[in-house]
């Protein structure tokens, strides 16, 4: 590719630079464009734009291959931990063991949660979604750091970031516990994060928990799973927010609000519950027939995405992780089955082939987290968990980046041209 793009509107030229990235596909900088030509691009769902510069995370879609700082997801979910994957995605490089073992211990530190914070939860209906407190709650986070919300000072921004990752396990156990009215257990930070994750979502003060270590392990693995996946639509949320200048805490809650979406985070309750639906593999073809009629908005959960026109590599590892926890666990359990032939019917089925539909991270992850124990309704709250340290890594790489500025997309207007007020007694 030539290192300059041409563009001629209304008979005049315009060049653009073309920037290449370290990999993947180059970009046209069309930043002059409305300057210098007076016309705006249009791309509903930034189909073909690229909002930022960022050295974390790489997907090729056609590819399906998917990097954190370089390292192959498959690879860190195989030997690496969440604890590992944070530190990596925050600083860049992995951490020697000192690195990582004081990182560790900072992330305990932080695990407590205000204890005002509790009475908090108690405003929320008992029925609540856990996904709708979680908005509430980390949202109301910053009205209890208020000594960690100076955007422009480094040590600030660190502590928010720690306090963030360390705080939402606290958070998305208590969410839990309130909606099915058992106490709130206090952290127990001698347990890793994810131990101790687990033992404040299933256990109770009257009982010692012992944290079974091929779930903790299997948890963790999730956890990586879901850890960052570059700008997608609640990270780009959360940059969208953070660029006004607003607080950390302020930006996660946004971008939770927006990864409970069908279509982004709340799709592995989704799939869960259609393949619930489904019920038996006989019933499938009914459902294919569905997905694929024009007329009929249903799709199948967990399958396609905006990026990956290949098997998703998390789906690949998370698929494994199942029967992992199936063989630790000692159980089966037919919705598995169901989903396996359903990806066998899919796959082979033109519709799904010709369109590049794929199963994605959300499509096994529901089977996987209700044989751990999990209610659905728990499912977005555990990749809000685990994505809260992509958002944090993201905000700060845009905080610290010289190119940013405030998000603010133009549009193309097709509403009524300037028009004279009418009275309402003479309309
Ligand atoms: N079932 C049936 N048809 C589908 C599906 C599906 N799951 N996904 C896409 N299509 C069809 C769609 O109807 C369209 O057909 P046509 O070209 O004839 O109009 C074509 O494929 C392209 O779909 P699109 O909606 O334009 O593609 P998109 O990139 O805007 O959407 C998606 C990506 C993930 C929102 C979509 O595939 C989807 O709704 N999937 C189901 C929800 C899901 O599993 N979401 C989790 C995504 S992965 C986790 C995450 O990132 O949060």
């Amino acid at each position: 590719m030539t290192d300059t793009a041409k563009f001629e509107l209304a008979g005049k030229d315009f060049d653009y630079p073309v920037l290449s990235g370290s990999v993947g596909p180059d970009v046209v900088d069309i930043r002059k464009l409305y300057g210098q030509t007076g016309a705006f691009t249009y791309d509903p769902g930034f189909t073909s734009t690229a909002s930022c510069r960022s050295e974390i995370t790489y997907i090729d879609g056609d590819e399906g291959v998917l990097l954190h700082r370089g390292y192959p997801i498959g690879e860190l979910a195989e030997k690496s931990s969440f604890m590992e994957v944070a530190y990596l995605l925050l600083n860049g490089e992995l951490p020697s063991q000192d690195e990582l073992d004081g990182f560790s211990r900072t992330i305990s530190r932080h695990t407590m949660v205000h204890e005002q914070l509790a009475t908090f939860f108690r405003g929320f209906r008992r029925d609540a979604h856990p996904m709708a407190i979680m908005c509430g709650v980390v949202g109301a986070l910053s009205a209890f750091y208020h000594d960690s919300t100076d955007i422009h000072d480094p040590q600030q921004r660190m502590i928010a970031s720690h306090r963030l990752i360390a705080k939402i396990p606290t958070i998305a156990a208590m969410a839990y516990k309130y909606s099915v009215g058992q106490p709130f257990l206090y952290p127990d930070n001698s347990l890793s994060y994810t131990g101790n994750f687990l033992r404040m979502t299933f256990g109770v003060p009257a009982e010692q928990y012992e944290v079974n270590p091929a779930i903790e392990r299997a948890m963790d693995r999730i956890f990586i799973l879901h850890a960052d996946h570059e700008q997608n639509a609640s990270t780009s949320t959360v940059r969208l927010a953070g660029s006004s200048g607003a607080n950390p805490f302020a930006c996660m809650a946004a971008g939770i609000a927006c990864l409970w979406g069908p279509a982004h985070g709340g799709a592995n309750e989704a799939a869960l519950n259609m393949l619930h639906e489904i019920g038996t593999p006989d019933r499938i073809p009914e459902f294919i027939a569905r997905a694929k009629d024009k007329n009929d908005p249903f799709r199948l959960m967990g399958f396609g995405h905006r990026v990956y026109k290949n098997y998703d590599p998390r789906a690949t590892v998370m698929q494994k992780t199942v029967r992992e926890v199936f063989e630790t666990l000692n159980v089966s359990d037919p919705v598995f089955e169901t989903a396996l032939r359903l990806e066998e019917i899919a796959l082979s089925d033109p519709y799904f082939i010709e369109k590049k539909l794929f199963p994605n991270v959300d499509f096994y992850s529901g089977v996987i987290l209700s044989a751990i124990g999990f209610p659905t309704s728990m499912f977005t709250v555990l990749f809000a968990l685990a994505r809260t340290v992509g958002w944090v890594a993201q905000w700060n790489e845009m905080i610290t980046d010289p190119d940013q500025k405030i998000g603010r997309p133009r549009q193309l207007y097709t509403g009524p041209t300037q028009r004279s007020y009418v009275p309402v007694g003479e309309r």
